[in-house]
């Protein structure tokens, strides 16, 4: 393991205030998202989609970082260039999402377990001769009555800690994503408890298999109530909260932590990573940053609906968007930003 290298990707890829854009949707969940808006669910839409995003002009001013499916490794443009190509001819370090999906754990309704680790030595040495110095495991704990289950907990956390070390291991720097869902009815408060016990247990892993905090991104969730509940919290609150938590639960020597945005609308994904930068910039140990997918991508998504007129529109709206989460990172977010074009 070169852990200066690790170092060095992960102050790369947030250098300039820039956070990670995450394009590393699986063909299900890329297909789903089509099927939403009526575009049909091929591989050359597939392809023509990710062809608009890392073509998109000044992507790099607000992206250090964009996760890739594996698919997407392997296309390219029109004209010939891959995407990997393009995207670090502009600067921006190519990732992969390395795990297979979160699937039902046996003998725990409800639950996931994220597969994967077979093989993934392998894999990974291959996607490191490829390029590609950073990787994405993520791991899905519901909140649910009598569950998060210790099992499951304990699971996750464990298969996280066996994929970050063989991420090391060739030099590629982990990002350990323990996703704790918005979808459900519990308090932040809840909320707040799995998202500690999920974090605890996850630090404990990676200790036990001599992972190198300093050269591991964690993406975790914001602290927030579910969905469906009745009770809705501030902004302020929210950041209030995920903060307490990060502190209470992360090693100040983790150098980077880079949020996903979990189904929550982009203003607000970029509103709440404001709100932490403003009202806690002089208590926080790590980079605090963004690593979003739907938050990013779903307005230019919207507006393209696969149709190749509407490519410079929908860029626009991802780099804007993009801007915006970058201006958050500094704490110079404002609402009214929506109503004008950057
Ligand atoms: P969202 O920002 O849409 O939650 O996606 C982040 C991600 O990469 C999930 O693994």
């Amino acid at each position: 393991m070169n852990k200066q290298l690790l170092k060095d990707t992960i102050q790369q890829l947030f250098a300039d205030n820039k956070g990670l854009l995450a394009m590393d949707e699986s063909n299900p969940t890329c297909n789903k998202r089509f099927a939403k808006l009526g575009i049909p669910q091929t591989l050359a839409l597939r392809c023509a989609y990710r062809e608009m995003i890392v073509t998109t002009p000044g992507l790099h001013e607000s992206i250090g970082g964009a996760i890739l499916f594996d698919e997407t490794i392997r296309q390219h443009l029109k004209d010939g260039t891959p995407f990997i190509k393009v995207l670090t001819d502009q600067g921006i370090i190519p990732g992969i999402k390395v795990d297979i999906g979160a699937k039902d754990m046996a003998g725990h309704p409800g639950e996931k377990i994220t597969e994967g680790l077979d093989g993934l030595r392998n894999r990974l040495k291959e996607y490191a001769e490829m390029g590609l110095r950073f990787a994405k495991w993520r791991a899905v704990i519901t909140i649910g009555d009598d569950i998060p289950t210790t099992a499951c907990i304990e699971a996750n956390t464990h298969a996280l800690a066996r994929y970050a070390a063989l991420c090391q291991e060739v030099d590629i720097v982990p990002i350990v994503e323990p996703e704790v869902l918005m979808s459900g009815t519990h308090s932040l408060k809840r909320c707040y408890e799995v998202t500690e016990q999920v974090l605890k247990m996850l630090f404990y892993h990676l200790y036990q298999f001599n992972v190198d905090l300093e050269g591991i991104i964690l993406k975790p969730n914001m602290v927030m109530a579910g969905t469906e509940s009745e009770v809705q919290n501030s902004i302020d609150e929210v950041a209030k909260a995920t903060i307490k938590c990060l502190l209470s639960s992360v090693p100040a020597t983790v150098p980077a932590i880079a949020f996903l945005s979990g189904g929550q609308s982009p203003e607000d994904a970029s509103a709440h990573l404001n709100a932490m930068h403003t009202n806690f910039k002089n208590s926080l140990p790590w980079i605090l940053s963004f690593s979003f997918a739907r938050a990013i991508q779903q307005p230019a998504l919207d507006v393209w609906k696969g149709q190749q007129s509407n490519v410079i529109e929908a860029q626009k709206l991802l780099y804007q968007r993009a801007k915006f989460d970058a201006t958050a990172r500094q704490g110079k977010y404002k609402e009214e930003m929506e109503k004008t074009t950057v």
